[in-house]
């Protein structure tokens, strides 16, 4: 697939189910073994292992079934990073920009999930309708600062 906003999906997306809470931890050690896989830095695996995670928690704590979190490698230009998609079929958020701030929570959380993932990526978009659905797609794209900071087991094995 070749578009020009995200750029080229390089090999197999991976798909996570969220329908109980243990998949949380799941999906966040899935989403570091993937990076690892894709060769990419400490600073991205961290970024989008902790993206995920606020990602699912959403999607077991706020949805009525639970939702899919689609990973994959992309590349734009010379740039490599990864694309997240969370979805779920319901129940929908009111109000997205009040979902956005800081300390907004309809749980009792810290209302610092969302609000993190946009901090912490490139790229973040989110969509959602009451009865519907929400989709959140975001990017982290490799920094120069990621540049040979790599896993210590990477580094063991040189
Ligand atoms: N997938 C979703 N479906 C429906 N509502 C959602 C979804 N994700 C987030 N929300 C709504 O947006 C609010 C803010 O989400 P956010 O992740 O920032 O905070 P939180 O989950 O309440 O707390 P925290 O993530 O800090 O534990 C939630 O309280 C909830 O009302
Ligand atoms: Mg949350």
């Amino acid at each position: 697939m070749d578009n020009p906003k995200i750029g080229e999906i390089v090999g197999e997306p991976m798909l996570i189910t969220v329908t109980k809470e243990h998949h949380v931890a799941l999906a966040r050690h899935i989403a570091r073994v993937f990076c690892e896989n894709t060769g990419l830095a400490h600073g991205v695996t961290f970024r989008v292992a902790t993206c995920v995670s606020e990602l699912a928690t959403n999607l077991y704590f706020h949805t009525t079934g639970g939702g899919i979190i689609t990973l994959a490698a992309v590349k734009r230009g010379d740039r490599n990073g990864v694309r997240m998609i969370a979805e779920d079929t319901g129940p929908g958020i009111a109000d997205v920009d009040l979902a956005m701030e800081d300390g907004f929570s309809t749980k009792g959380g810290l209302g610092g999930g969302l609000p993190g993932v946009r901090r912490m990526t490139d790229e973040f978009e989110i969509a959602s309708e009451v009865g519907v659905g929400t989709r959140v797609v975001a990017i982290v794209w490799r920094r120069e600062e990621d540049a040979g900071r790599r896993f210590r087991t990477e580094t063991a094995q040189i």
